[in-house]
């Protein structure tokens, strides 16, 4: 039976992992926050072992990696899938919410890893596969702590990776906007940021337009796993993976030069048209 850890298991992406992976006859230990959905992940399979974990508290990283090797003699496959999006204009974002937006999204993903990364290398060598973002190619404006976080996340394991010498695989999967509840908590986790601010309250208004958009009109989520069933089962999967036209899109324009990206940018800005 083979043992894979998926974290950010009870909604979106993560959670329809761990469904699909326990399906094909995994034991999954899936990552939670919070603890009213512990038991859902319970009640779906018994191949399901749910373990508590904050990505922005960090005892309870140490305490996660203590459960799982405590109950497991080898770890396949390492999904990091949780995260967040903290949005704002660079002028006025409290840059203690920025280092959340890193904590969550990247240093904790690394802290787990390492925890577990002994586990991994067992037989011939596990994936690690990150759920990063089309953000991470940084053309998108006021989600820029989350774009730098991917960014930050992608060139850290990337390292990993090469330095590593083929004892684990690195996979970063960069979605573009998908439908799942992550918009609508984005909305609600950034709602105070302006503050008394009265510059960019046309800006925020079209954030949250746009969240509410990328909530019902993004590519399904079941792509996604599709994508990565198919990554975790290859043996020479690559690098990086790109899903959905809109990340196709941007990762083209990231190969522009600087001075183009940002008069592209600010385009669609004023036209209202990006993401
Ligand atoms: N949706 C998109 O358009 C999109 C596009 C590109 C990449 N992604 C990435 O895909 C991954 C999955 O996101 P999703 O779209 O499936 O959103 P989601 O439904 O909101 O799932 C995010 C998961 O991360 C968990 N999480 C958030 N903060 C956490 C913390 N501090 N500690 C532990 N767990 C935490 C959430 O826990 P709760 O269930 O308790 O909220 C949830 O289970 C994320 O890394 C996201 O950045 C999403």
């Amino acid at each position: 039976m083979k043992t894979i850890v998926i974290t950010g298991a009870t909604s979106g992406i993560g959670n329809l992992l761990v469904k699909e992976f326990v399906q094909k006859g995994y034991l999954v230990f899936a990552g939670y926050r919070n603890r009213n959905l512990k038991k859902r992940l319970e009640m779906f399979s018994e191949n399901i072992i749910p373990f508590y974990i904050d990505l922005s508290k960090k005892w309870t990283i140490e305490n996660a990696v203590h459960f799982i090797l405590d109950r497991t003699e080898k770890i396949d496959t390492l999904i990091n899938a949780a995260g967040c999006v903290i949005a704002g204009p660079m002028e006025c974002l409290n840059v203690d919410r920025i280092r959340e937006q890193f904590e969550v999204n990247t240093f904790a993903h690394l802290s787990l890893t390492q925890g577990l990364f002994e586990k991994l290398c067992l037989n011939g060598g596990g994936k690690i596969i990150n759920i990063s973002s089309t953000s991470s190619f940084g053309v998108y404006p006021f989600i820029a702590p989350y774009c730098a976080s991917k960014r930050a996340l992608d060139m850290l394991f990337n390292s990993m990776e090469i330095e590593c010498g083929g004892d684990v695989k690195v996979i970063s999967v960069k979605p573009g906007v998908i439908k799942t509840p992550l918009w609508e908590k984005s909305i609600e986790l950034n709602k105070d940021v302006l503050g008394d601010n009265e510059k960019y309250q046309k800006e925020l208004a079209f954030m949250i337009e746009t969240a509410q958009k990328g909530a019902q009109s993004g590519l399904d989520a079941q792509k996604v796993v599709d994508l990565v069933v198919k990554i975790e089962g290859l043996e020479k999967p690559k690098p990086s993976y790109v899903i959905g036209f809109d990340a196709k899109v941007a990762e083209v324009v990231s190969h522009l030069p600087q001075k183009w990206i940002n008069f592209i940018v600010r385009k669609m800005l004023e036209k209202r048209c990006i993401f």
